[in-house]
């Protein structure tokens, strides 16, 4: 297994693998991760198998913006390259590689990488059944957030360095 970050070339397995792992209300579109791409590529971290295929990945962008808003999943002009805070939009694992700590494997990444480039920390939204999950990683619960995204309702959750 191995880690490395995106390419307008990963578009169409990004955008697969997303919508195998998101209800269509909730996934982002291909359009969502074209602007991502052309925007922040380094902010994606993909985890491909020996075959070079993507199973598991993360990615968001970088603001000042301490709380994740629904305006940043479809609008990539909110990345601030300097920014304060990671946000992480998306953590997938397709359907037959989960139970394996991939997606774990791939958020310590994150984290480790958001470490090492100074940011304050990283921020998500989730919903209930995974307030636990990632609560192991370290993240605290700050309540319901604000957001509506796919009609749900979600939880802001932060880690700060
Ligand atoms: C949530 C999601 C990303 C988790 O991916 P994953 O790669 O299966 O994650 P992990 O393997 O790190 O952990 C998942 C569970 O498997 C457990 N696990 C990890 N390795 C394991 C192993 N070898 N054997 C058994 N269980 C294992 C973890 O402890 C965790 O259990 P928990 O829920 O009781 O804490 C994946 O289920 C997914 O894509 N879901 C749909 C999209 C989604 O909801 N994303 C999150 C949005 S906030």
């Amino acid at each position: 297994m191995h880690i490395r970050t995106a390419a307008m070339a990963d578009l169409a397995a990004i955008t697969a693998v997303e919508s195998a792992c998101f209800p269509a209300a909730e996934a982002a579109t291909e359009a969502d991760f074209k602007a991502r791409l052309s925007v922040y590529p380094d902010h994606f971290w993909l985890l491909e198998d020996e075959s070079g295929t993507i199973v598991s990945f993360v990615d968001g962008l970088v603001t000042d913006e301490p709380t994740l808003r629904d305006e940043m999943y479809s609008d990539a002009s909110f990345h601030d390259e300097s920014g304060a805070w990671q946000m992480i939009f998306g953590v997938n694992t397709l359907p037959a590689h989960r139970r394996q700590g991939l997606a774990e494997q791939v958020l310590r990444r994150v984290i480790a990488d958001a470490k090492a480039q100074g940011r304050k920390g990283c921020v998500l939204t989730c919903k209930d059944k995974l307030i636990h999950y990632y609560g192991k990683l370290g993240f605290v619960n700050e309540g319901v957030s604000e957001s509506v995204h796919g009609g749900v309702v979600w939880y802001d959750m932060r880690l700060t360095f």
